[in-house]
């Protein structure tokens, strides 16, 4: 059976090429995203294999769906890119990683937090320059502060627990309350309450219609003046204008991000010495509270381990026509 995988950066092709010698596929890596232009390169596959900005829209997989594709392996857990009621009409199916490291993405939001507030990149860059002034680098106790999260799946669970051994207060909205988090002392309320009442606010929920543009202008003003704002999960859970006009008023105090709602011409590339067509994130990166990170929270040995691994099962499945235990349908 051959995989061609779209998207794909050195490391991909490090971690599959390992793994695959339990499975023995053919691998094929293309750097290119996978769109409406490039689903030819994928002529000669069984089975193509996606990442997170790869464009699965109903012209591609129609496009695949013709070219006999009958699997989109995603490597990865959110499926927001794909369009899954045109997969079920072209009988293609859909499989992900459900679950690869929750830890990975947790500390990675953890990481922006102490990054954030103590200011470690400055303090690294001063020191480096000789410069051993503290003027600028005030942070505040993580101690006794309340933490807001929204979403305590895989990943929002493990957070709270790491926010928990710092001495936070948390408070959580999920739809679906996690009881064993109750017994660490994490208290669910109302989404707006969590807003209102929350010094770092953490979202680890998925994008789909109701949580598009969760932070917007209205949620934004309920917030605690000067709050911190993390969102390693998906760009356009944030209205980004809106977060900016946030930052510009000092409402918001500080915004750490992963993810960026236009990151798909931008992340995993290296543009340097490029001129970057998005005012947007020069602004944002332009900003002395503003932390951005290029999508890299999965970005740990265990997790490469387990994407490689769980996305080869989940193909070696389907080809041995077992039950997907992985699927994912409209
Ligand atoms: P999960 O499915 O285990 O948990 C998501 C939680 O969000 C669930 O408890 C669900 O009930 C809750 N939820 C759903 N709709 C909601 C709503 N409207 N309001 C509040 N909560 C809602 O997912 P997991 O593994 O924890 O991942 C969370 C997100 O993290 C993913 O959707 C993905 O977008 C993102 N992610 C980011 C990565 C990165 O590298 N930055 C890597 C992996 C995932």
């Amino acid at each position: 059976m051959k995989i061609t995988f779209f998207s794909t950066q050195p490391y991909d092709k490090l971690f599959f090429e390992k793994h695959n010698s339990d499975f023995g596929f053919e691998l094929e890596f293309l750097e290119a995203q996978l769109n409406e232009q490039s689903t030819p390169l994928a002529k000669e596959a069984d089975v193509v294999c996606a990442f997170v900005n790869d464009r699965l829209n109903e012209t591609v997989i129609h496009q695949l769906a013709q070219q006999k594709i009958k699997l989109i392996a995603l490597r990865c857990a959110g499926f927001n890119n794909v369009d899954l009621a045109a997969a079920t009409r072209y009988t293609i199916k859909v499989v992900r990683v459900p679950a690869y490291s929750p830890y990975a993405v947790a500390e990675h939001a953890v990481a922006l937090i102490m990054t954030l507030n103590r200011k470690t990149h400055k303090a690294y860059n001063r020191v480096r320059d000789q410069n051993f002034s503290l003027n600028g680098l005030l942070g505040f106790d993580l101690y006794g502060k309340t933490i807001g999260v929204v979403g305590t799946g895989n990943i929002g669970q493990v957070f709270c627990t790491i926010m928990s051994g710092f001495g936070c207060r948390i408070i959580a909205y999920d739809k679906k309350e996690n009881e064993s988090l109750k017994t660490i002392g994490v208290s669910y309320l109302p989404i707006t309450d969590v807003f209102a009442q929350a010094d770092v606010i953490s979202l680890h929920c998925p994008l789909n219609e109701q949580t598009r543009h969760l932070i917007n202008e209205q949620t934004i003003r309920v917030m605690k003046k000067g709050v911190m704002l993390i969102n390693t999960s998906r760009g356009a859970l944030i209205d980004t204008p809106a977060v900016i006009d946030g930052l510009k008023s000092g409402q918001i105090g500080a915004l750490g991000i992963d993810v960026y709602e236009q990151e798909e011409k931008l992340f995993f590339l290296d543009l340097t010495g490029k001129i970057i067509d998005d005012d947007v994130i020069a602004l944002l990166t332009s900003l002395p509270n503003v932390l951005i990170t290029a999508h890299q929270g999965f970005f740990t040995h265990e997790a490469l381990t387990q994407i490689a691994q769980t996305t080869l099962q989940n193909i070696k499945a389907f080809g041995d026509k077992q039950v997907l235990t992985n699927e994912v349908k409209s």
